[in-house]
């Protein structure tokens, strides 16, 4: 029984992240490798040392965590967690395989934190905050569970015009009658691009010390065709439209995305997109 409003809407948006989580898995190297300028500024960002405790929140694959427990050790420890068991089973493959210690999984739900007040030293979150119903509400739980002093680093996305890699195929599948426009507003992965907005809301939770920068990552394939695999495999939306059309309309819509991004491929049919996310730093 749904007893709160915006239940319904949850359910759908978890629904659709276990979903995608085997997509994320398949993708989960070059998702590591394009985001590492992003993971390395949080990194850097999150003053860790030996000791420390670090919670990742929304850690899909979990790379990002996994590189902060070199930086902890010795004493230190890394919860991993998600809000879906997909993403939670193939964080746990992960990180047997490259052999990751000191770290326990969690299935956890960015807006209510199922971690007692005020008992972690630091507080990642990945290009999550932005897609969810209620983000003052998460960052007010990341808040409530650190520690006084911890750090929160988190990461979200510059606007759409910086974001050529994610806008292209989704605007080629628009123009082509495959999809409608998406409705402005309500949660998504634009929806925390503006600077002064993520401040507000950062301090809105009581978090100070708030530092905002954009940080560039531009992402490369090797053709039109491996770019379009990644986005199958890590946007739902796509591939909810994707996989209902015919091979015809498949090759004009993959004519049409590389005419899109023609002044972003060489002679060799090698792909680099333009791409920038948003760091966003503070302490508790
Ligand atoms: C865009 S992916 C990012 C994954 C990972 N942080 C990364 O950067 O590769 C968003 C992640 O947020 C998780 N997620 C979505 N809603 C959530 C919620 N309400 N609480 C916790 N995690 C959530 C999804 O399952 C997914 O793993």
């Amino acid at each position: 029984m749904k007893t709160f409003e915006g239940d319904d809407e949850r359910d759908i948006l978890l629904d659709a992240w276990q979903e995608a989580s085997q997509g994320w898995g398949r993708q989960a190297d070059g998702v590591r490798d394009s985001a590492m300028p992003v993971s390395v500024w949080m990194l850097d960002h999150a003053e860790l040392k030996p000791g420390l405790s670090v919670l990742e929140l929304a850690a899909g694959p979990g790379d990002t965590g996994f590189m902060a427990v070199q930086r902890i050790q010795p004493g230190g420890a890394l919860i991993s967690s998600d809000a879906v068991a997909g993403m939670l089973d193939v964080a746990r493959e992960r990180a047997q395989e490259l052999g990751v210690e000191h770290v326990e999984f969690k299935q956890l739900q960015l807006e209510w934190i199922d971690i007692p007040t005020a008992t972690v030293d630091v507080v990642l979150v990945k290009w999550a905050v932005m897609l969810l119903l209620d983000p003052s509400a998460a960052l007010r739980e990341c808040r409530r569970v650190l520690k006084p002093g911890g750090r929160l680093v988190i990461a979200v996305w510059e606007g759409p015009e910086r974001n050529p890699w994610a806008t292209i195929p989704q605007r080629a599948m628009v123009e082509l009658g495959q999809m409608q426009p998406l409705a402005p507003g309500g949660p998504g992965m634009f929806a925390l691009a503006d600077h002064a907005e993520l401040r507000e809301l950062m301090e809105d939770a009581g978090l100070f010390d708030i530092e905002i920068e954009p940080i560039e990552m531009p992402r490369g394939y090797d053709s039109v065709t491996a770019w379009i695999g990644e986005t199958i495999d890590l946007s739902r939306s796509f591939k909810g439209v994707w996989s209902k059309l015919a091979d015809e309309d498949r090759r004009e819509l993959r004519a049409r995305i590389a005419e899109l991004a023609e002044q972003y491929v060489d002679a060799s049919g090698a792909v680099l997109l333009p791409a920038a996310s948003l760091g966003a730093h503070a302490t508790a």
